[in-house]
């Protein structure tokens, strides 16, 4: 397998287009930041040119040039922006952005079984929401739950869809993407990218056909926007942005502009939070109350990082000795550092996946009882450790 430089994908660094992409225009518009678009509708030239923009629009097709957006459900240009500098990132054709993560796996799953095929393949673990809606059949899917090494089999002729997290929510489990979408054929992959975000990982690159991001994570990267976004062809983004538009869980501009803003700062917050987590996760299996850490920096059978990805990520957990009990302890004793579900943000948060993120979870597949999610943000490392050092002694044997 060859070694993937990121820096290798686009003649321009990964740097260098997350703070230009989507910005071509700009300058002959005479402005610096984009423009954000608040109209829910928009002027129509005449019936008939109104008439063909909303065909176009209502069946997932692009804005045509020169056309009016006829209605914010349809299209948004400040939401469009985003979406094409994400799909730069991620270094596929086009990406359709959605109210939520769990709004794009939504659309996903209605897009990818709307011809009748109604089997999905799962790899385990994934983030509780996503395993909820599978494990629920919510949206009319069964799912067939597999270990990497058993999706090839367990594809059927009616399998609609392949879907993997790696890193993994919570355990930080990595999967071979190429290895995967070999197994999976000819049935599309879903990766989702959430916590590797474009500038450690890019799963097209490795046969995905479609790459999510809970964009209200690490792309977001403050807190203060709800998102998801799919970057995919543009086959897959013309049948999403169907759903999107009939089903209505568009993203708000405002919402719009800020994720493109934040990709401005991505990768520099992916690496200066990715440093503070590899320090942690060092000091944390030294630790006496900790059995065991999960961070690719210290678990990584498969030589990933390096090849697959550039690097470890931000996201850590561990596991305390003394179970639930102990567990829940360190994350209500935790001062500097917040204890909240989320993740990739500016700020470290702390939570115990079995009771929140992952509750919903069943049989083998929930966290560990003992496990705490470390989101590890841009304060110094010594206070965070510092913090972390006198949660876990209120719990040391
Ligand atoms: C890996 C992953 N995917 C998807 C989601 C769902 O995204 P959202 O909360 O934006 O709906 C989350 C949320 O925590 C997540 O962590």
């Amino acid at each position: 397998m060859t070694t993937v430089d990121t820096r290798a994908v686009d003649t321009r660094a990964v740097d260098t287009r997350a703070v230009h992409a989507g910005r071509d225009d700009l300058a002959a518009l005479g402005v610096h930041v984009p423009p954000i678009d608040l109209s829910t509708t928009n002027p129509l030239s005449s019936v008939e040119h109104g008439g063909d923009a909303y065909e176009t629009l209502a069946t997932g097709g692009p804005l045509p040039p020169g056309s009016s957006a006829v209605y914010q459900r349809l299209w948004n240009p400040t939401v469009a922006r985003f979406e094409t500098a994400l799909a730069d990132l991620e270094g596929t054709a086009e990406a359709v952005a959605f109210a939520s993560g769990m709004a794009a796996l939504t659309a996903t799953l209605l897009a990818a079984t709307r011809d009748g095929s109604r089997h999905v393949v799962a790899v385990r673990p994934l983030y509780g929401g996503t395993d909820h809606v599978l494990a629920t059949g919510l949206l009319g899917t069964e799912v067939t739950w597999a270990p990497p090494h058993e999706v090839a089999a367990a594809v059927r002729a009616d399998t609609a869809l392949v879907i993997v997290e790696t890193p993994a929510n919570p355990t930080l489990d990595l999967v071979d993407i190429a290895v995967l979408a070999r197994a999976a054929g000819d049935v599309p992959l879903l990766v989702d990218n959430t916590v590797a975000t474009p500038v450690l990982q890019r799963p097209a690159r490795h046969g995905a056909a479609l790459v999510l991001h809970s964009a209200t994570k690490s792309i977001g990267g403050h807190g203060d926007v709800l998102a998801g976004v799919v970057a995919c062809d543009t086959e897959w983004a013309t049948r999403l942005r169907q759903v999107r538009a009939l089903t209505g869980a568009v993203l708000h501009p405002l919402g719009g502009y800020l994720l493109h803003r934040g990709l401005q700062t991505l990768p520099v917050r992916v690496r200066a939070q990715q440093a503070g987590a590899e320090k942690l996760a060092a000091w944390l299996t030294g630790h006496p109350a900790v059995a065991r850490v999960h961070h690719p920096s210290l678990h990584d059978p498969a030589g990933l990082v390096g090849r697959q990805m550039s690097g470890p990520g931000s996201l850590l957990a561990f596991e305390v000795r003394g179970g639930a009990p102990a567990a829940c302890a360190v994350a209500d004793a935790c001062r500097l550092i917040t204890h909240a579900v989320s993740l990739g943000g500016v700020d470290t948060l702390i939570q115990h996946p079995a009771s929140l993120t992952h509750r919903p979870v069943q049989g083998e597949a929930k966290p560990a009882a003992g496990l705490l999610r470390l989101s590890v943000g841009l304060e110094d490392p010594e206070d965070l450790r510092a913090d972390l050092e006198q949660a876990l002694d209120r719990v040391a044997c």
